[in-house]
């Protein structure tokens, strides 16, 4: 196996750090260094179990920052990137779409221009090279309640600001590869959920507020449809691309599982109550439908044939066992809960509860 030197950007974060974990661990002979800038989305306790690994190493800065990411290429003789870094919250970038427009587009700008020189700066140039950049299926906007799924010809058609600050950094990639050459490759992956997600994205929220008896906002009538996979899954797809991927290539990724918000809150609501010794639908009477996001995208759903076939990626949890593993998770890590949610993190939410 040759040896890499990687930057994985934004690996303090939920997905991220799934990543960092499975690349320290599974290839001791790399160089993994996570980049991130430690917004409230991102904590290193997230990655206490790889920290003292000689093959580790963290180092806190900002995507947009192109002289420091420029030296740091050079430093560590980076030849892979795998950018998830990102601000990732649809309802965040409703209140605040500049943040997501500086970091999601700028941001990945910043890597793709750095990492053009410094690579172009080499004898072999891009010649074993990587810039993988890891996105989302919300860019391709919303399906309606029928059987069609999005596949890698779906057109981009974001209707968030989150979604479409990811599309347009989509975009950058594939220019820098249609343009200069590099070898880049981006993924669109469906919701994920598991260990380690902040808890203001649905299933830990609901499980963090079930426990703390806190009502459960769902927006709107709850109808809308999310294709859910576990976070584990996802980094192991990423870990097979990164290494097996064809350059300039697009792969979605997803599990062939979707959910109406309301059917996977309710079965949320069975779990939690259950490990709790609760009695059956103790906790349904938290269900409280509120004002509906603003242009709230109906139906996601992705079709992930491509991967399967050309890869041979298959999921490994089945929807049940990821949630009951997700659950008990949250349940018994209360005080990272209680960590992240500290301080302005829960003054965010109250506000923003309250607003609505
Ligand atoms: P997250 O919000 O949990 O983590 C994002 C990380 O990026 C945090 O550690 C944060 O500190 C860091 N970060 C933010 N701005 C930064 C900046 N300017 N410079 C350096 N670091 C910065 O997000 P996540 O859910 O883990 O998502 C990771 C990536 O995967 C994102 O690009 C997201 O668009 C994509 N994605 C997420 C999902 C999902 O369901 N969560 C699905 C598909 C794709
Ligand atoms: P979320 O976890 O924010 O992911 P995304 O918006 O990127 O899909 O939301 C998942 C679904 O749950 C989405 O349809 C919005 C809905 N939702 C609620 O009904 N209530 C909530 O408090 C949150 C956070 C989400």
């Amino acid at each position: 196996m040759a040896k890499r030197s990687i930057v994985i950007t934004g690996g303090a974060g939920f997905i991220g750090s799934h990543v960092v974990r499975l690349f320290v661990n599974k290839y001791p002979e790399y160089n993994i260094v996570n980049l991130d800038k430690l917004t409230y989305a991102g904590n290193l306790a997230n990655l206490k179990d790889v920290e003292s690994k000689p093959n580790y190493k963290f180092v806190k800065m900002d995507i947009c920052d192109f002289e420091a990411f420029y030296d740091l290429m050079q430093r560590e003789k980076i030849d892979g990137i795998i950018h998830l870094a990102a601000e990732s919250h649809v309802d965040r970038s409703i209140k605040d779409p500049f943040t997501f427009a500086k970091t999601n587009v700028m941001g990945t700008l910043s890597l793709l221009q750095a990492a053009k020189l410094y690579w172009e700066s080499l004898p072999e140039k891009f010649e074993g090279k990587r810039f993988y950049h890891i996105s989302t299926d919300e860019v391709y906007g919303s399906l309606e309640f029928n059987d069609e799924l999005f596949t890698e010809q779906t057109p981009y058609n974001p209707h968030s600001p989150y979604s479409a600050a990811k599309a347009s950094s989509d975009h950058f990639v594939r220019a820098y590869h249609d343009t200069y050459g590099m070898p880049t490759i981006v993924t669109n992956c469906s919701n994920n959920y598991g260990p380690y997600q902040f808890p203001e994205k649905l299933i830990p929220l609901f499980i963090n507020n079930i426990r703390h008896r806190k009502p459960l906002p769902v927006y709107g009538k709850g109808e809308n449809v999310r294709d859910w996979l576990y976070v584990e899954d996802h980094a192991r797809a990423i870990d097979l691309i990164f290494h097996k991927g064809k350059v300039a290539e697009t792969y979605n990724i997803g599990g062939f599982n979707e959910w109406k918000n309301i059917d996977l809150i309710k079965v949320i609501i069975k779990t939690v109550d259950r490990i709790l010794g609760n009695p059956e639908g103790h906790s349904l009477e938290l269900i409280t439908f509120i004002s509906d996001r603003p242009g709230h995208d109906a139906r996601y759903a992705i079709d992930s044939t491509k991967l399967h076939k050309e890869l041979g990626w298959e999921p490994s949890l089945q929807f049940e066992e990821g949630i009951e593993k997700s659950v008990r998770w949250y349940l018994d890590n209360q005080e990272w809960l209680d960590n992240v949610t500290s301080g302005d993190y829960q003054r965010y939410y109250d506000d923003m509860y309250k607003a609505r």
